[in-house]
């Protein structure tokens, strides 16, 4: 047996490449919408270079198509290397590859077309939504499908995430996303009021919980333990932790409808839920952290390593302070400011964008039968860590800023009960956050392209000196699980 036919690397590779690719488009048109925050003259006066055009653009790209081709290449290089079995099918796996290209590109024509069905994280319209359940059915076939024609009785921990990120996206994407359509580009949801607002929410928060949180720690419970060649810290923690997230998760929805006419025992709910949902996060987080112990002095030599770690500890700060927002007294302060966009940046920043560039430098050399983790510059990786860290921090931190100060601002009265500030002082404020805010994205989204250079001169490495075919073989199956 060769190499190429033992596992289906193929489509782990391109799904591998166009996370950089994905990476690099959602967060130049990130970094160009947060420059449109400090400098609203760059929306040039033309609708689809609009922000409101390019702002859903910005999430849908940086979330499904860097975040779901990232989720995508792991996912199906993970079950292959724990189930000691090649994909199920070679042509479905190439179905799911191109049939998510084409999502991913159709939504970069119609969203800044300002076509959009207006549901967050949900905007496209129906037909698209068709296409994505059809490839979705087809990855959990392909993924579901390896499982069972493993050659290893147990089902590592791994896939247990994947496994649930896979099934509950599918269900939230079909329930939120049912529509009457009237034409090809407009339809009308089938919910209304307050059920559409409950229904939107509870697949918001999942897509987060799920597409955001899940599937990540499926990338974490393989490749912490892989990267720092230790086992997980506790595999008990880990059933416990699983069980505890997709049990708890499901229920905090309605945190972001907090003072809405929802029902105020379901804002209750939901309060609850996330101020519960602290404990399996952080759970998670140890468990991710602890693996290291016993080996902490990789952290000097090893920035993929770096990249994982830190990672973990920005999810342990993004899910302390989601329990916090979602205190009814505390979001009265935090809710529609800055705020809220730190949170979600040190969740989607520090956390899931820094957890796949820390799996793809270890997955991306084993593609050009390298040995995993060996990229052309060590260097250039400690050079990306620095810079996506750096990046972070001053994103998240000018947020902080610009929230607080936005929320009391606006809640100031003066003694004759008017209001101190007007709305436009508030914005004036908020200028030199937002300039921070946009030297922060553009510092990380220089890491991706340090990133794509180092990819780059790595398969030209392995192009100028290809492995022997048997030390190929070897650097695909040494250890095959952690
Ligand atoms: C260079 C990096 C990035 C920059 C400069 C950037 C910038 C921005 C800006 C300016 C907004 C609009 C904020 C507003 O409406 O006030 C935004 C929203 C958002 N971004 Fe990013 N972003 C980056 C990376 C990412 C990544 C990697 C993800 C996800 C994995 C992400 C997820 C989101 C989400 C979910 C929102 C919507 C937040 C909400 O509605 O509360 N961003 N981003
Ligand atoms: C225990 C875990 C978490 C809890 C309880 C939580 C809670 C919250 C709360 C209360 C809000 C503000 C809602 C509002 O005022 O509108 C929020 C917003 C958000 N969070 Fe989290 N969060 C958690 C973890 C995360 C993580 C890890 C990520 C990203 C990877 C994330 C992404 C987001 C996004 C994208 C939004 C903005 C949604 C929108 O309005 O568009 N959260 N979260």
């Amino acid at each position: 047996m060769t190499a190429p036919t033992r596992y289906n690397y193929k489509v782990v590779h391109q799904f591998a490449i166009m996370t950089v690719v994905w990476g690099i488009v959602g967060m130049l048109v990130g970094v160009f919408i947060a420059a449109q925050l400090a400098w609203p003259a760059l929306n040039f006066d033309t609708s689809w270079l609009s922000f409101g055009r390019l702002r859903p653009l910005h999430t849908n790209a940086v979330i499904f198509a860097f975040g779901g081709s990232a989720l995508m290449a792991t996912s199906l290089f993970v079950v292959q290397r724990t189930c000691h079995t090649r994909l199920i099918s070679d042509r479905l796996a190439a179905f799911v590859f191109w049939g998510w290209q084409a999502v991913i590109v159709a939504a970069a024509i119609t969203l800044p077309m300002g076509l959009t069905s207006s549901k967050e994280y949900a905007e496209l319209e129906w037909p698209i939504d068709v296409l994505i359940a059809i490839v979705w059915i087809c990855y959990a076939i392909v993924f579901f499908g390896t499982i069972t024609k493993r050659k290893e009785k147990h089902i590592y921990v791994a896939n247990w995430f994947f496994g649930a990120f896979i099934i509950a996206v599918a269900i939230l994407h079909i329930i939120n996303s049912l529509a009457l359509p009237v034409t090809l580009t407009k339809s009308y949801s089938v919910y209304s009021g307050t059920v559409d607002a409950l229904v939107q929410w509870w697949y918001g928060h999942n897509a987060v919980g799920f597409f955001l949180t899940a599937g990540f720690l499926g990338i974490m419970y393989y490749f912490v333990p892989k990267q720092a060649e230790r086992p997980v810290y506790s595999y008990r923690l880990s059933v416990v932790h699983f069980w505890a997230l997709i049990a708890i998760y499901v229920w905090a929805g309605p945190h972001h409808l907090h003072f809405t006419s929802l029902p105020d025992w379901t804002q209750s709910v939901g309060m609850a839920m996330s101020l519960v949902l602290l404990a399996p996060s952080w759970g998670g987080m140890i468990n991710g952290i602890m693996t290291l112990s016993g080996a902490w002095d990789k952290l000097r030599t090893d920035p993929i390593l770096k990249f994982l770690i830190v990672s973990l500890s920005f999810y342990g700060m993004s899910t302390f302070e989601g329990p916090m927002m979602s205190i009814k007294s505390v979001n009265a302060l935090s809710h529609y400011t800055d705020w809220t966009i730190g949170h979600v940046h040190s969740g989607a920043l520090g956390w899931v964008a820094m957890i796949s560039i820390g799996s793809m430098y270890h997955l991306i050399p084993l593609m050009y039968g390298r040995r995993a983790g060996a990229m052309y510059s060590v260097k250039l990786i400690d050079l990306h860590f620095w810079l996506s860290t750096i990046g972070t921090v001053l994103y998240i931190v000018s947020m902080w800023v610009n929230g607080l100060m936005q929320g009391l601002m606006w809640r100031a009265v003066n003694s004759d009960g008017t209001l101190t500030y007007s709305f436009i002082e508030s914005v004036e404020a908020s200028y030199a956050g937002y300039v921070v805010r946009f030297i922060g994205g553009a510092i990380f989204f220089a890491g991706m392209l340090v990133m794509a250079y180092n990819i780059w001169k790595t398969r030209q490495l392995a192009l100028a000196n290809p492995l022997p075919a048997d030390d190929l073989i070897d650097s695909n199956v040494q250890g095959a699980h952690a």
